[in-house]
């Protein structure tokens, strides 16, 4: 006893005196990001056409272009404008944002707003709401910006393919009246299928495993970069608005044990703030995450990749990846006030009237032995629309029995999770682990049509989960 005492009071002297002694540490807000901190990072941004401050008005040319992913090989990546990932669109809330679309690609395309609540004809789903963009052909969409948050677009044409051949961007609505959180970067996360000559794999590389697992490249990529760099400073916080524009990867992430901060995700902020030292990330879904950077000045480090187990063998032979140094300068540590818990106010939906409903994910074999997904056990191809009404709420259980974890999307809609632990916040993609079940509301505001509802793993996506919701008026 009294030695536990003793070596307790030892302890304490040992550690905390120096706590007592350090001089209070600059404040943060009195000094920038190292010079040239995100240059590594720099995103692609489209010319404005428009001179109205409030119309964003672009050309978006999907086309194909030669680039090193593979050190001394040359991969023909699909690009938007010729740049991976695509140009940062971006604007603030209430702004009109037209796009002039021109497909150069040797197949037929279109560009969906992951995300957005833009109205049906503009939500880019050739067969329900626009016919294919030929090659050689132009479209032009033309929509406001409902509401903030982190954003991105993408073909929903031959779509695993597309996307996983380069074919995604990011999209950022400002609002001006949030709150501020200095100094920011998007960061997209990718991945591409190539071989030690930077050439694609083939699409249906693994067959029907293939399909099942969904494919994962091999070469990470932020911003289309294998480790690009970031510069910090200790204790200068920055925004990252993390997008996972991957085919079918999950993210863990982690920067060591430091803590992350997560204020917001798909739909913009969340009600709260959260802390922890590592965090999710599913195909498609958005993360918005405050990084206060922990490390001495002159040292660098990695933010990584673990593996997440998404089902059956996903985790096998899997070890961690580095996906972007962080190099810490020599400069004197500062130190920032704390993220505040409490970020925005949030409006529960009213559940009073809801419409429930059950949807089952669905894995099955044909009689050929191949992989057949769907939704209820009906594939895409076969699907029968659910019929919703416009002004209506409804609650959907997503049932997923299948042995693997499924990111489940619902277009042109948010939706709240109900699930317990939920911190709430506007979500259009969320992971619905394998053998579990998750409740969410949503309500139908005034945009009738056609609308699709998939798992994200664009694999999954391709053999058949997903469905049709028919909004009617
Ligand atoms: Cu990212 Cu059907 O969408
Ligand atoms: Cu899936």
């Amino acid at each position: 006893m009294r030695l536990s005492i003793c070596w307790s009071l030892a302890f304490c002297a040992l550690f905390s005196a120096p706590l007592w002694a350090q001089p209070a540490l600059p404040d943060a807000a009195t000094v920038s990001q190292p010079e040239g901190w995100a240059d590594d990072l720099a995103l692609a941004i489209p010319e404005d056409l428009n001179p109205d401050p409030n119309i964003l008005e672009i050309n978006l040319e999907a086309v194909i272009r030669e680039m090193e992913i593979v050190p001394g090989t040359l991969t023909p990546v699909w690009t938007y404008n010729g740049s991976l990932p695509g140009p940062l669109i971006r604007a603030k809330v209430g702004d009109r944002v037209i796009v002039h679309f021109k497909n150069s690609l040797p197949e037929d395309t279109s560009v969906h707003w992951h995300g957005l609540r833009v109205p049906n004809d503009q939500d880019g789903v050739p067969g329900f709401t626009m016919d294919p963009v030929r090659p050689g052909e132009v479209f032009t969409y033309d929509f406001v910006l409902p509401d903030a948050g982190t954003f991105w677009y993408h073909p929903h044409v031959n779509s695993a393919a597309q996307v996983g051949w380069g074919l995604y961007g990011p999209l950022i609505v400002d609002d001006p009246n949030e709150p501020d959180f200095g100094d920011e970067q998007v960061l997209v996360f990718s991945d591409m299928g190539v071989d030690e000559q930077g050439q694609f794999r083939p699409m249906d590389s693994g067959g029907s495993a293939g399909f099942l697992f969904g494919r994962e490249g091999e070469v990470l990529l932020v911003n289309g970069k294998v480790k690009p760099t970031l510069l910090v400073r200790q204790g200068k916080p920055q925004r990252w608005r993390i997008i996972n524009a991957t085919r079918s990867r999950y993210y863990t992430l982690r920067y060591k044990r430091a803590p992350l901060v997560k204020i917001g995700g798909d739909g913009g902020l969340a009600a709260r703030s959260e802390t922890r030292d590592e965090f999710k990330l599913v195909p498609s879904e958005r993360l918005d995450l405050i990084f206060t950077p922990p490390d001495e000045p002159g040292s660098e480090g990695f933010l990584r990749w673990y593996p997440t187990n998404r089902g059956y063998g996903t985790t096998y032979y899997r070890v961690p990846e580095d996906i972007m140094r962080i190099v810490t300068v020599d400069a004197e540590p500062v130190q920032a006030a704390p993220v505040p818990e409490e970020l925005i106010p949030y409006e529960p939906l009213d559940l009073s009237n809801a419409i429930e409903r059950e949807i089952n994910l669905t894995i099955a074999f044909d009689k050929d032995g191949k992989v057949v997904m769907g939704i209820n056990g009906i594939p895409h191809e076969r699907a029968i629309p659910i019929e919703a009404k416009v002004g209506t709420t409804e609650i959907w259980t997503i049932n997923n029995d299948t042995d693997f974890s499924h990111p489940f999307h619902m277009h042109g809609f948010f939706f709240q999770v109900l699930d317990e632990g939920w911190i709430p916040q506007w979500k259009d993609s969320v992971d619905v682990p394998f053998k579990t079940s998750l409740r969410l509301a949503v309500h139908f505001d005034d945009r009738p049509g056609m609308w699709m509802y998939h798992c994200h793993i664009l694999d999954h996506a391709e053999v058949g989960m997903m469905g049709h919701l028919h909004v009617m008026p």
